[in-house]
């Protein structure tokens, strides 16, 4: 068989740019703990203009590189990139014989505050996995992509989707859901810079740490993943910013590993008179906003507030202060395009926050 890659000489010498966007959990219900250990959710996400960007060119020779810029992504060779693409090629080359995937020379512009609950290593992943297809001139079947994608991590295959989902399972069922009507809203992201592990945030929610009203989360989830589903204007997320704010179960297990968050929270509250919500499994927490400057105003006053001690500082470092939005229906954001979808109005210092 000829590769695209191969037949196509000028392939080799473009390398192929790909953007891979944060997540928000609108909600996140737990639904229990599984016999596997990992525990079924129910989550309405929805992806942002706030994105990582990956370049993949083919290599002369020798094996994958990952060269990061930007935060720190931690160490090299556990970064979920080489994995995702590494799983690829054991993929195309029972297609396409041990010729194909040839090694891939990778540069990472990391944007995305990391372990921060908005996905950013997963996106990495599912723009690699995604990204190396394209550069080898190789396809995979659907299903294919979706298996490779769940193995790497339980929020890689949101990312396969590219557009607001309902999560399900340990995060493997994703059923694409209608993109907001009209404008989308704008998010900002505050992540404290504490080091919050998703299993132990999940292990917290294991030995008890769980919301006061049980099922109300589910509640709140079903209901949005239905009114999303009959289409549903991005202005209508802000009439529900409250009960979505509220519709998180990991916030009791994010706040027993890390007590210092509760006060973190309520000051953001006192300080923007806005609920305040967290994604995944922390420590980010967010506010939804009409458009972006008003995002961007908020941001200046959370800064104001850190510099005052009005917002408790939280970690060893300043915590970062993002004004982005949420993505626009059905768009990967233009990866040629200056900027990355977002205001990083205060670049985090700590990247493992
Ligand atoms: O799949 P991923 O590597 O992201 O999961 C990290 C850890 O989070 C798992 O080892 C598990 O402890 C926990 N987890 C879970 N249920 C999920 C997703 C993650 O218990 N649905």
């Amino acid at each position: 068989m000829i590769h695209a890659a191969a037949a196509d000489p000028e392939r080799r010498l473009s390398p192929v740019v790909r953007l891979a966007p944060a997540k928000l959990n609108l909600t996140l219900a737990v639904l229990g703990r599984r016999a596997d250990g990992f525990h079924d959710l129910h989550s309405v996400m929805v992806p942002l203009a706030l994105a990582d960007r990956l370049t993949l060119a083919i290599a002369p020779g020798g094996r994958d590189s990952l060269h990061v810029e930007g935060r720190d992504a931690g160490p090299i060779a556990d970064n979920l990139v080489l994995q995702a693409i590494a799983a690829a090629r054991v993929a195309v080359r029972r297609v396409s014989g041990p010729d194909a995937g040839p090694p891939l020379a990778v540069r990472l512009e990391k944007r995305i505050p990391v372990a921060a609950g908005l996905g950013g290593g997963s996106s990495d992943a599912a723009a690699a996995l995604e990204g190396a297809l394209e550069a080898w001139g190789e396809h995979l079947p659907a299903a294919e992509r979706l298996t490779i994608a769940a193995g790497l991590g339980s929020d890689v295959p949101f990312f396969l989707a590219d557009r607001p989902a309902l999560v399900e399972g340990r995060g493997e069922r994703v059923s694409p859901l209608r993109t907001l009507r009209g404008e989308p809203p704008a998010v900002l992201l505050i992540t404290p810079a504490i080091a919050l592990s998703t299993p132990a945030v999940f292990a917290a929610y294991a030995a008890g740490a769980r919301p006061a009203v049980p099922g109300s989360a589910r509640a709140t989830s079903q209901h949005l993943a239905a009114e999303l589903d009959g289409g549903l204007r991005g202005a209508a997320l802000l009439d529900r910013a409250a009960i979505l704010a509220a519709a998180n179960d990991l916030q009791p297990a994010a706040a027993a590993v890390a007590p210092g968050l509760v006060a973190f929270r309520r000051a953001l509250f006192r300080r923007l008179g806005q609920p305040v919500g967290q994604t995944g499994s922390g420590p980010t927490l967010w506010v939804l906003y009409a458009a972006l400057d008003e995002a961007e105003a908020a941001a200046d006053s959370v800064l104001a507030g850190l510099a005052d001690g009005s917002v408790p500082r939280l970690g060893s470092d300043d915590a970062a202060v993002i004004a982005t939005t949420i993505a626009r229906p059905g768009l990967r954001p233009d990866p040629t395009a200056a900027g990355s979808g977002a205001t990083p109005v205060q670049p985090a210092q700590g990247g493992e926050g």
